[in-house]
């Protein structure tokens, strides 16, 4: 059992994938295993009906870290405890069918998640009937209206298919599928990304009614800084693998700490001309193959010192945030 009281905490968590050439080839060409460190060592707690995001560019692991918190990856190291309970040895225990049916995902692309072949009653039913919840036909039909209607779809809905819906309304249909099961957690990776900006603020605001409603903890994944703001309570910030920064969202958009959250925040476009000018982020993400020494944000960083060059800062809680930085104390 964990200590923490937290609905979700993550300690540690790490995962790292072997991208070794075939064992031939490096016998042939000399080459050494080589691992990609795609999450180091995240630690962060989530309280039951609340929000975190997390924000970062391409390729800081964001997505790992959300299949890891599913069980769609074991990790290298750390563990994950959902109200006390380790959640990836229960995954590999008879308990297991009981986790997925609180612990729901749902993904960027919704055309890619559904199967085109099925219509949506079939879509919605699914979780209903692996899960033993129900298995009256006239009561699995009624749930799947039920569900269509709790995401503004219409119930007479169900007999159509996929490829006949917006991009938006296909969203809904898997955010009933997902709430099928009554989850208590839902893992959402840039669940609007691929939707048009007039949609998007539709299905967040579904996604928060529903939160409010039914009491739901999310983790929420977005590169859109203006969407973490409006949907999140508190926000980390992960860069090569790492948090670098987590705090209340108000307080990270007021008063950001981190020079890599300062850099992202400046390059959000302002609603309103505030005369400032907008910054483009510097630089590039290092390859995660041969990540910089010490503090891995140093090459682009405006404040780096030698000491950031060598020493890594370690993640501390400097008031009322957490930080990995050098120069904040
Ligand atoms: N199955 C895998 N095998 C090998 N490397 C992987 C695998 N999945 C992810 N990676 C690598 O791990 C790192 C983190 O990837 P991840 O998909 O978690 O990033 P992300 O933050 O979700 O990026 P994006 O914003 O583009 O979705 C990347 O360098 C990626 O190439
Ligand atoms: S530790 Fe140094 S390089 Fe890293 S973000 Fe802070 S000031 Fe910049
Ligand atoms: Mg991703």
């Amino acid at each position: 059992m964990s200590a923490s009281a937290s609905f979700i905490d993550v300690q540690d968590l790490s995962k790292h994938f072997d991208v070794s050439a075939p064992l031939l080839n490096r016998l042939i060409e000399g080459k050494a295993k080589q691992n990609l460190i795609a999450v180091d060592g995240v630690s962060f707690q989530i309280e039951r009906g609340t929000t975190l995001a997390f924000v970062g560019e391409s390729g800081c692991g964001k997505s790992t870290v959300a299949k890891l918190l599913v069980g769609l990856y074991e990790p290298t190291d750390g563990s994950v405890h959902m109200q006390g309970v380790d959640v990836h040895a229960c995954y590999r225990s008879a308990q297991a069918l009981q986790l997925r049916r609180r612990v729901q995902m749902i993904f960027q692309d919704p055309y890619a998640s559904l199967n085109p072949r099925w219509n949506v009653q079939d879509i919605v039913a699914e979780p209903l009937l692996e899960h033993g919840l129900l298995s009256d036909v006239k009561e699995v039909e009624q749930r799947v209206g039920e569900l269509l209607s709790q995401v503004g779809l219409n119930p007479l809905d169900r007999v159509k298919f996929p490829h006949q819906f917006s991009g938006g309304q296909t969203q809904r249909i898997s955010i009933a599928r997902a709430l099928a099961t009554q989850p208590e957690f839902l893992v959402c990776d840039e669940p609007t990304s691929a939707l048009d900006v007039s949609v998007q603020a539709q299905v967040l605001n579904i996604m928060q009614d529903l939160q409010t409603q039914h009491g739901l903890t999310y983790l929420f994944i977005s590169h859109n800084l203006a969407v973490v703001r409006h949907v999140s309570d508190r926000v980390g910030v992960m860069y090569l693998g790492r948090l670098v920064e987590l705090a209340p969202t108000d307080q990270l958009f007021s008063n950001p700490q981190h020079p890599y959250t300062r850099m992202l925040l400046e390059a959000i476009p302002k609603l309103r001309n505030t005369g400032r000018s907008r910054t483009p982020v510097q630089g590039d993400v290092p390859n995660p193959l041969n990540p910089p020494s010490g503090c891995t944000f140093h090459p682009r960083c405006p404040q780096a010192t030698d000491r950031c060059k060598q020493e890594r800062p370690a993640l501390q809680t400097i008031g009322g945030i957490q930080i990995a930085c050098h120069s904040v104390t």
